[in-house]
C-alpha cells in the first residue's frame, strides 16, 4: 500500500534563491551545497533541490525550474515489491538513486521507497464548533510561521488527462475522490486517508507540467501564520487565504522560485471506502468558495493587492 508523498525533487535555475524560499516556507534544512540541497517536513518528507541541468536527473516534463522527480513511500519490503512487481507487468522500470521507478504517461518520473516518513508527534488546536467543544480552558494558538507537517499532495497539469488517471488507478490503486469530468481527477494514494495526494488537470492549451506542491499545516491558523510569514520575507502570494469546496480545506498559494506554486493547507477531507466520489462543475465557484487574491500583506494584515489574477 502507498502511504503517500515520501519525497520531491526539484531541478531549479537558481540554487541558493529557492534555498531562501524553502527555509522562509518553514521546512527544516537537512542538507546544503551547491549541487544539492535538501529540506524536511516534520513528519520526515523531503524536498530536494538539484540544479535544473544536473545529469543525474531525469528528463524534465517541462522546461525550466520545475519538479523532476515524485517518490511514493511504501509500507513495506513486501508493498514495494508488490508495486514493482504491478509496474514490471505494464511499463518499462528502472532504478536511480531514488528507488525503483517509471515515467507516468505524463513524463515525470515516479519512484518507489519505503517509506522514511514518522509521526511528526504534532496535534493542530481543536476547533469549538457548534455541538462540538473540543477546546476548554486553553486558547487557539497563534503562529508566526508555519511549520509544515508533510508534503501533502502534487498537481500536475497533463494534456493526456484519461491516459494518466488510468495510469494510476490501474497500475498503482490510486482512487478518484471527486473529479471534474474531462478535465481534472483528484486522486487519493489508498482507500482511506486524506481527499487527494495527486491532481491531474486538463487545461485548453494542452499544458504540461507542475501546477503546484502542497505541504499541510496543522490547523487553519497556521495556514494564516504561515502565509503572513511568507508575505513578510517578499514573497509572492498567488492567491490565498481561500477555501475550496472541492475537499473542505482552507488554502494559500505562494510563488515558488522552484517551479509552479507552493501551498499551505489544512482541515481537508478525510474519506474511507464509503466516500462518494462526486462530479464536479469546473468554475471558479468551485475552485475556491472565497479567497484572497494577492493575499494578505504581513505587515499591515490587509489585502496586499487588489488585482484579481
Ligand atoms: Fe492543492
Amino acid at each position: 500500500m502507498i502511504t503517500g508523498i515520501d519525497k520531491v525533487v526539484y531541478g531549479v535555475e537558481d540554487m541558493k534563491t529557492c534555498g531562501r524560499f524553502f527555509h522562509d516556507w518553514g521546512l527544516v534544512p537537512a542538507e546544503e551545497n551547491e549541487q544539492r540541497m535538501r529540506f524536511e517536513t516534520l513528519d520526515g518528507g523531503e524536498v530536494e533541490l538539484r540544479p535544473v541541468d544536473d545529469a543525474a536527473l531525469p528528463a524534465a516534463f517541462e522546461s525550466g525550474s520545475t519538479l523532476r522527480r515524485v517518490i511514493w513511500g511504501v509500507e513495506s519490503e513486501q508493498a514495494l515489491a508488490w508495486i514493482v512487481g504491478r509496474l514490471a507487468a505494464r511499463v518499462t522500470i528502472d532504478s536511480d538513486e531514488d528507488g525503483p521507478g517509471c515515467t507516468d504517461p505524463n513524463g515525470l518520473r515516479q519512484c518507489f521507497r519505503i517509506t522514511q516518513r514518522r509521526d511528526a508527534g504534532v496535534v493542530g488546536s481543536p476547533a469549538n464548533t457548534a455541538g462540538r467543544i473540543a477546546r476548554i480552558d486553553r486558547r487557539a494558538q497563534v503562529y508566526k510561521r508555519a511549520e509544515p507537517v508533510e508534503i501533502g499532495h502534487v498537481v500536475l497539469f497533463t494534456p493526456a488527462l484519461a491516459e494518466t488517471v488510468k495510469f494510476y488507478e490501474d497500475t498503482l490503486g490510486f482512487v478518484v475522490s471527486d473529479y471534474y469530468p474531462d478535465s481534472g481527477y483528484f486522486l487519493r494514494c489508498a482507500p482511506e486517508g486524506g481527499h487527494h495526494d495527486l491532481f491531474l488537470l486538463r487545461t485548453p492549451d494542452g499544458r504540461r507540467g507542475l501546477n503546484h506542491v502542497a505541504f499541510t499545516v496543522r490547523d487553519i491558523h497556521e495556514v494564516f501564520g504561515g502565509g503572513l510569514h511568507i508575505a513578510r520575507r517578499g514573497w509572492r502570494t498567488e492567491i490565498g487565504p481561500g477555501r475550496h469546496p472541492v475537499s473542505s480545506a482552507y488554502f494559500w498559494y505562494v510563488h515558488n522560485p522552484a517551479g509552479g506554486l507552493a501551498e499551505y493547507y489544512a482541515d481537508e477531507d478525510y474519506c474511507t471506502a464509503g466516500w462518494k466520489a462526486e462530479a464536479w462543475e469546473r468554475t471558479p465557484e468551485h475552485f475556491a468558495e472565497w479567497a484572497v487574491a494577492g493575499g494578505i500583506d504581513g505587515a499591515t494584515r490587509r489585502q496586499a493587492r487588489g488585482r484579481v489574477e
